[in-house]
Order: structure tokens, then sequence, then C-alpha cells
């Protein structure tokens, strides 16, 4: 394989504006369970299936497509969800409703309790699989 030499112009547009992740494959033990659950959480709807995925599209144009891996363990992936302030207390309110505790911190040692970094409000959760999903008001502010 071969990759074309490129040089940058001033005159062209850098395409890091341009490009958007469009999906990602997330890991399941059981793709329905899971798109399942993060949907109820998030208050999403999951899509049809297409192949051996389960989609659940977000509101920014990218799609978790839940794929299953039965026979083999499942690496813990970190997904992070801006959501909006006004959905945060629902969302905590149907993780206490179905028994999953969320923590303030990633390493999962301060249970029951949010953070408020960045001005805004946050909380980790597992996903069936053990995946570390995130929610957030605020997007991190990186100097
Ligand atoms: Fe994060």
């Amino acid at each position: 394989m071969s990759y074309d030499q490129h040089d940058s112009h001033e005159s062209e547009p850098s395409t890091a504006t341009t490009v958007q992740l469009n999906h990602t494959a997330v890991y399941a033990g059981d793709r329905r369970l899971s798109a399942e659950f993060i949907a109820a959480i998030l208050g999403l709807e999951v899509g049809a299936p297409f192949g051996p995925f389960l989609p659940v599209d977000l509101g920014n144009g990218v799609t978790l497509d839940y794929y299953e891996k039965r026979d083999e363990p499942i690496q813990s992936q970190h997904y992070a969800f801006l959501v909006p302030d006004a959905q945060f207390d629902a969302m905590i309110a149907r993780l206490e409703a179905v028994g999953v505790t969320y923590y303030a911190d990633p390493g999962h040692t301060e249970p029951g309790r949010i953070n408020r970094l960045f001005g805004g409000r946050g909380a980790y959760f597992d996903d069936p699989d053990g995946h570390n999903m995130e929610i957030m008001t605020r997007p991190y502010a990186r100097p």
C-alpha cells in the first residue's frame, strides 16, 4: 500500500474541520440488550438491524453500531455523551430505576454522586458489557 504525498498549501482548507466521526462498532455480548440499555438511559431509539449491527443514532450524526462478540472477552471502552442539561436528571433517575450505580469519577470510587466539572454536571456508569459510559452537560475544556 502506498500513500499519496500531499503538500500543504495555504489556500486549501484543512480537512480537520470537515472530517467527522460517522460510526463506531461497540462490542457487546448481547447487542439487543446493550443497545436498548443505552437507548433507554439516554432517551434514544434503537434502529433497525443493519447486517450484524444494531444501530443507535446520536444527535450529532454519529452511530453506535452494537456488534456481538459472544465467545471472546470484551475489552472495556469509554464512551462519553454530551447531553442536554435539562435531561440530565431524568437520565440519572433512569439509572436509579434500573438499579445501575453511577459515579462521580471515571474510576468509579464515588458511587451515587455526580461531578460538576467545567461548570456542568456529569456521571459515569457501566453498561451491560462493562463499557465505561459517561454523561456530561459541558464538554471538557482543554487548554
Ligand atoms: Fe471521559
